[in-house]
């Protein structure tokens, strides 16, 4: 379990003793909130007045997601996961700053708020910030009471129609107050790079920008410091201090380079960290003190060599990934995160791309400590909407915002070691229109200016822009969904690196399987759900296979990101009832489709996605083991599928499949091999096809190099027992934000998990801590995912706990079914 240091700085003294001048303090307490305009008619804005009666709100705190708890409405798109983001929301906070604060600047940083933002300060609109993604900052000292109450107030608004899947909606992300010296460094104004790192030495080189706030010029002095993450107090280079003089109410800049010895690289397996101090003197008084988070690393991109960390070939087995985080929808959770990062370890994954937007920093923070890298993506769409059922998504401000939208999100992002490189947009129409290689170039000038040691790239899916050049528009060409071009492409555009910034698009749902196995939707159609055997995708998507056989063949690609690495809310295909004619050209496909949604009255039932990896609970899905095969060769793995229940199969033919590390297996039905498969050439996965089923006992064996290498076993489950609870974590923070994801399966006698059981659970809590979701990974699921009870799905469902803050104790979780044996779980919370 990895800390996230907090950047609060909390010493209490400068070296002369004063009080440190800059201080950042979570802002997330003790907000109201209301959804909708307040009062219902509200063209006054009354709500953004100090004076507004807001007595009626909702007490909360944030990151707060206003959509998450439901219900779900049949009435609202699929897409957007049958969720109310859309519409309006207010917050409202009061708050003090002592008298004492009057020579200091304050400022609110919020790291995201969905969306389009105004933000007032007793009575006085400070601003707007539209874009839903990216962090922004308001200056509250001009407006700011001392010593006396103030009241901020932020009217957020979601358009319908302004999002392809769910965005989530209200102050999803941190908020913070920011007080620091009339002349500091300035917001984001620290940009540190690496240009030389060597075995020997590496060369840092630190950009700081100073704010001169006050109304006179004054000579200040800039000091950094390097030291080692881990090891605060061992400064390995500091530069002297160097004099700049900053005009009043300007900035100046300072460049400062530093030598680092013998440098602990930043890697994706020893994820090591520096940090820069930086300290801002002026007439032997500290003005301000920063530090700054960097890792030593190098990062090449080449056409024809591929992708190189530190010098070494990486092949990016990546996911993309939606913001949002299942069942606990977009507020964001820092243990929420680094559990999903966790689980794409395990799966081999080493890099991700933020779809479609930019991520919390809590995510960037994490992959530099995990050792991920993240490919940052800015938008999805540019001048012209991503599709035409989304018309009032950001399109509507890009030509007024994008500058800035870029501006922040590569000055807040650029110093983490796991940035590799960004994207400036996925998918956008504008790779159609004429003048689309002019906004392109625009948008890589900006991020150019702004970080010159990373290329952009972009997600491309129209398979002609690299005839029409719109490509030129990127330094590196992002494919979606396009193996079968990547061989063209390298002749086309031979200097231009390639990778697939998309791939694969297989859905399924965890843990179903329909026969005849084959590649199409077959019977799952009836029930809005996928078969599991990894065969069906959209028509612009393929298998895995396909995928896996075209880097295979062109191996200067730099590697592929899958859509997605765990499933999401919203963009149910294949059954969003309003686009389900694009899903498959197989007319039988969809005839199948659109039959099981006349049946259910016009009604889809769908609302997250089947493209994961991992379902919504981040329970794996079979394919995780078709990625951990290849991502992962050296571990000893073999998985089976499908599971081995199946009474009413008796006789009938049931196909297995094996995905295994190793390149041989023989398959056992109770004891009698049904043959040894060898894997051939560009083959991924063994297959026996005509299997006949009994009940019993399959048992693979595998190989690898001739050698004896991992088998796996699947089992006939008995009658269903008992409920089983087990917790990922036992040991919790009492800080009201940790929490324990409890997993719930039902068992048989012997133990194993009956497969295919629905029976609903129920939970109670006793302790200093409260469920904050459930799930079960079924994408048709349509309680609250606040509910306390849950029907498990395929044999699980998912308990997320979180503790009280500053109530540390014992928390015990019930679970209970009727007729199974009961089970329970207890958690230890503690203080610090
Ligand atoms: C891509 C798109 C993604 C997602 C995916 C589903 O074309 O970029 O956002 O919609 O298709 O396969």
């Amino acid at each position: 379990m990895f800390l996230i240091v907090c950047a609060l700085l909390m010493v209490s003294s400068t070296e002369n003793g004063d009080a440190l001048p800059r201080e950042r303090w979570p802002f997330n307490a003790g907000w109201r909130f209301q959804k909708g305009e307040a009062p219902a008619a509200d063209p006054d804005l009354a709500a953004a007045q100090p004076a507004f009666d807001d007595s009626g709100w909702r007490n909360l705190d944030l990151p707060h997601d206003w959509a998450i708890e439901g219900p779900f409405m049949p009435e609202l798109p699929n897409s957007t996961g049958m969720l109310a983001s859309a519409g309006v929301g207010w917050y409202r906070k009061r708050f003090q700053v002592p008298l004492s604060d009057h020579d200091r600047r304050l400022y609110l940083d919020l790291d995201g708020a969905m969306s389009q933002a105004q933000v007032w300060l007793n009575g006085r609109l400070l601003g707007e910030w539209p874009y839903g993604y990216t962090s922004f900052r308001f200056e509250l000292t001009r407006h700011v009471h001392l010593g006396a109450p103030n009241t901020l107030a932020i009217r957020l608004e979601n358009p319908p129609k302004s999002s392809r899947w769910y965005p989530g909606g209200g102050i999803y992300r941190n908020v913070w107050l920011v007080k620091t010296a009339p002349v500091h460094v300035a917001h984001w104004g620290v940009f540190i790079s690496t240009p030389e790192v060597s075995v020997n030495k590496a060369a840092v080189e630190v950009r700081t920008t100073i704010d001169n706030d006050s109304s006179s010029r004054l000579t200040v002095s800039v000091q950094q410091e390097v030291f080692e993450e881990s090891d605060p107090k061992r400064i390995v280079a500091r530069t002297n201090q160097a004099h700049i003089v900053v005009e009043a109410e300007r900035s100046a800049e300072s460049l400062a380079r530093l030598e680092v010895t013998a440098p602990k690289l930043w890697d994706l397996h020893s994820p090591r960290l520096y940090r820069v101090r930086t300290t801002l003197r002026a007439d032997g008084r500290v003005l301000d003190v920063v530090e700054t988070p960097f890792g030593v690393r190098t990062v090449d991109i080449d056409a024809g060599r591929g992708l190189k960390l530190n010098g070494r070939q990486v092949r990016l087995n990546g996911v993309c990934l939606h913001h949002d985080l299942g069942p606990l929808g977009a507020a964001v959770n820092v243990r929420a995160i680094e559990r999903q990062l966790e689980l794409l370890r395990e799966l081999g994954c080493n890099a991700i791309r933020t779809a479609h937007n930019p991520p919390a920093p809590e995510l960037l923070d994490l992959c530099d400590r995990m050792g991920f890298l993240v490919l940052v993506e800015a938008f999805d769409a540019w001048r012209y909407p991503a599709r035409e059922w989304v018309p009032n998504a950001y399109s509507r401000h890009f030509e007024t915002w994008h500058e800035r939208d870029v501006r922040a999100l590569v000055r807040r992002d650029r110093n983490h070691p796991s940035v590799f490189m960004w994207s400036s947009g996925n998918e956008i129409q504008d790779q159609r229109k004429p003048d689309g290689v002019r906004t392109a170039e625009r948008l890589k000038a900006l991020f150019h200016a702004e970080d010159p040691t990373r290329l952009v790239a972009g997600g491309l899916d129209d398979a002609n822009v690299v005839k029409n050049d719109f490509y030129r528009g990127f330094d590196v060409i992002g494919f979606n969904y396009k193996p079968h071009l990547y061989a063209e492409t390298r002749k086309l555009a031979p200097k231009w690196p390639l990778f697939g910034s998309e791939t694969a698009s297989t859905v399924s749902s965890r843990g179903e399987y329909f026969f005849p196995v084959e590649q199409r939707i077959g019977d799952g159609a009836e029930r809005f759900q996928v078969t599991s055997y990894d065969l069906y995708f959209p028509s612009w998507a393929s298998m895995p296979d396909t995928e896996f056989a075209a880097q295979d063949d062109n191996p200067s690609v730099l590697g592929e990101f899958v859509w997605t690495g765990i499933d999401y809310l919203g963009e149910p295909t294949p059954f969003d009832p309003t686009r389900y004619l694009t899903y498959n050209k197989d007319p039988e496909d969809r005839r199948r489709i659109v039959a099981a949604t006349e049946k259910n009255g016009g009604f889809s039932p769908a609302r997250s996605s089947y493209f994961g990896i991992m379902d919504l609970c981040g329970f794996k899905k079979d394919r995780f083991f078709l990625y951990q095969s290849r991502w992962r060769p050296d571990l000893r793995m073999a998985h089976i599928l499908p599971h081995w229940t199946w009474p009413e199969r008796v006789g009938k033919v049931t196909p297995v499949q094996v995905y295994t590390s190793g390149d041989e297996a023989e398959l056992f039905l109770n004891g009698h091999s049904l043959g040894r498969k060898k894997r051939g050439p560009r083959e991924y996965r063994l297959r026996w096809d005509d299997v006949v089923y009994e009940p019993g006992e399959l048992k693979v064996v595998t190989y690898k190099a001739g050698r004896e290498w991992a088998t796996a076993l699947r089992r006939t489950a008995g009658q269903a027992l008992s409920v089983m609870l087990e917790a990922d974590r036992r040991d919790l923070r009492a800080d009201g934000q940790d929490l324990s994801f409890v997993t719930v399966s039902i068992r048989d006698q012997a133990g194993d998990v009956v497969p295919r059981a629905g029976q609903r659970v129920r939970f109670r809590l006793e302790g200093p801590g409260e469920i904050v979701a459930v799930d079960n990974g079924d994408p048709t699921r349509l309680e609250s995912f606040q509910s306390k009870d849950c029907r498990v799905f395929n044999g699980l469902c998912l308990v997320i706990v979180r503790t009280l803050a500053g109530r540390p104790g014992s928390i015990v979780l019930h679970a209970e079914a009727d007729g199974l044996r009961p089970a329970s779980v207890r958690l230890r919370t503690s203080a610090g």
